[in-house]
């Protein structure tokens, strides 16, 4: 597998959104992604976009303090989208049992993965937010075939 690493400039939240968006017609699971960025680096925000371009027309809001959000979806598939910044010590993964939440049909989302250690999956994406100036610095690398093809099918 050739390694596929694609970046943006993204000067607004707009920008933001409309990438998230874009992803939406095309995004199929399973798959898992990590967001990884500093706070207001616009993880949740790309979530949300990406919700939208799903079709999912209700209110996305951060998963901080519950850890997770879940998101049904047409076609019986699920996002959920995790929060791990509050985590204490990585066994809170298990704790509350989330591996189970990961199946052929879940699409994941997590932002602070480091915080649940080796319990989080390994990821097909990782999506890295930076501040750059007054917009962002968009970073995404696919680790695995199924990651990349669904990169390709995104922004090519
Ligand atoms: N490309 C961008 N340029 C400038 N501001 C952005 C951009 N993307 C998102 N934002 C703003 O930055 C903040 C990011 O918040 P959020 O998405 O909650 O960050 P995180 O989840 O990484 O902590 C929001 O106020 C959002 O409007
Ligand atoms: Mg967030």
């Amino acid at each position: 597998m050739q390694p596929e690493q694609i970046t943006r400039f993204l000067p607004d939240e707009d920008a933001t959104l409309e990438l998230g968006a874009g992803w939406g017609s095309s995004i199929k699971p399973p798959l898992v992604v990590y967001l990884q960025g500093d706070l207001g680096a616009g993880k949740t925000t790309f979530a949300r976009g990406l919700l939208r371009g799903m079709g999912y027309n209700g209110a996305v809001k951060s998963p901080t303090y519950n850890i997770v959000e879940t998101y049904p979806l047409p076609n019986a598939v699920s996002l959920n989208h995790f929060d791990l910044y509050r985590f204490t010590s990585p066994e809170e993964w298990e704790d509350a049992g989330l591996d189970d939440m990961f199946t052929a049909s879940s699409i994941s989302l997590i932002e602070w993965p480091q915080q649940g250690g080796t319990f989080v999956p390994h990821a097909d994406l990782t999506i890295t937010l930076s501040h750059t100036g007054t917009g962002r610095q968009c970073t995404i690398f696919a680790h695995t075939e199924q990651g990349q093809k669904s990169l390709e099918i995104w922004l090519n």
